[in-house]
């Protein structure tokens, strides 16, 4: 009891720039409060707990469901939001600095969740504001919440992550949900089967954070690990990092998980995707009980909700 309440009140004020700012305690609490805030959120009703706090959503890249939920989270919680979900309405396409827009932001608000398609942007947000920041993806670097949800969906739908075998698909290099979400596996016994065309393979300051610390396997051929898989992790191929929009072309379309491929997987695997989904996933899967893509985006919520409320709350 005294180390929940001591870890309760250590991430009070605390910025997450990296899934690497949470200790394995403080994961495991995030997912116990998020477990109340999903019995909450089922009752339907609002709690009333940040009711004197502003959450400000500083979004300089596009977003659905991190932005939505964050802010979704805060008003369930009973709290506020001020939003800036596009750049270009703010004084940013004027040539404000980020560091300017921050001194702002932090006087009109006591927690602020940032975007930007720079990596290291959040990390710098976080030195010029006396509020906690929350990083919400920083350019190919990466997406810390994003790996909580990952996390909490996999207990929520398979019990454990120890002892399970994971196969990442998709663009490893661009992809910063995959970047958090592998320095966050290599704390647990797991094995990882990384998935890519040859040129968007894992950087390799991120290769280099977790050989030795995982079980890891690297090819290219999508069918190799298919009947060795418990959770099939689909990423996107990231147009928006690509400079050269031929080199794009080439790899859009590499992996497309079917219900072939579905049938080939280990009984009682499921399919997990950050979203958005481009075709990467054929919409025939959602109709499986493997994909829970949906169901880890609503997971989003409590999560968030867990969040804020630990970081900003009374
Ligand atoms: N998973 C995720 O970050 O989705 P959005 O880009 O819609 O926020």
């Amino acid at each position: 009891m005294i180390l929940l309440i001591i870890t309760v009140i250590m991430l009070k004020n605390r910025s997450i720039i990296s899934i690497s700012d949470l200790s394995d305690e403080e994961i495991n609490e995030i997912f116990s409060q998020a477990d109340k805030m999903l019995e909450n959120l089922e009752t339907g009703r609002k709690m009333n707990i940040m009711s004197s706090k502003i959450l400000a959503t500083l979004f300089f890249e596009p977003s659905t469901r991190t932005r939505l939920s964050f802010e979704s989270s805060m008003e369930r919680l009973g709290g506020s939001v001020i939003s800036m979900a596009d750049s270009k309405t703010s004084s940013a396409s004027k040539g404000e600095t980020l560091a300017d827009t921050i001194r702002i932001v932090e006087s009109y608000s006591d927690i602020i969740v940032i975007r930007h398609p720079l990596e290291g942007a959040a990390l710098l947000a976080s030195r010029f504001s006396s509020k906690p920041v929350i990083n919400a993806g920083d350019g190919s670097g990466e997406h810390p919440t994003q790996t909580l949800i990952d996390l909490y969906t996999i207990k929520k739908e398979l019990g454990e992550i120890n002892g399970k075998t994971i196969t990442i698909v998709g663009d490893l290099k661009y992809g910063r949900t995959v970047h958090s979400l592998l320095s966050a596996l290599s704390r647990y016994n797991v094995k990882v089967n990384l998935v890519s065309p040859e040129n968007l393979s894992l950087p390799r300051h991120v290769y280099s954070e977790v050989k030795g610390k995982l079980d890891l396997n690297t090819t290219t051929d999508i069918t190799k690990y298919l009947s060795d898989t418990d959770i099939l992790y689909v990423t996107r191929i990231q147009k928006e990092r690509f400079t050269d929009k031929n080199e794009y072309a080439k790899l859009i379309g590499s992996y497309r998980i079917s219900l072939n491929d579905v049938e080939k997987l280990k009984s009682g695997a499921i399919i997990l995707h950050p979203l958005p989904r481009v075709d990467e996933i054929s919409p025939e899967v959602d109709n499986t009980k493997t994909a829970k893509y949906f169901k880890q985006a609503y997971y989003g919520v409590p999560i968030r909700m867990a969040l804020i409320s630990m970081i900003a709350g009374d």
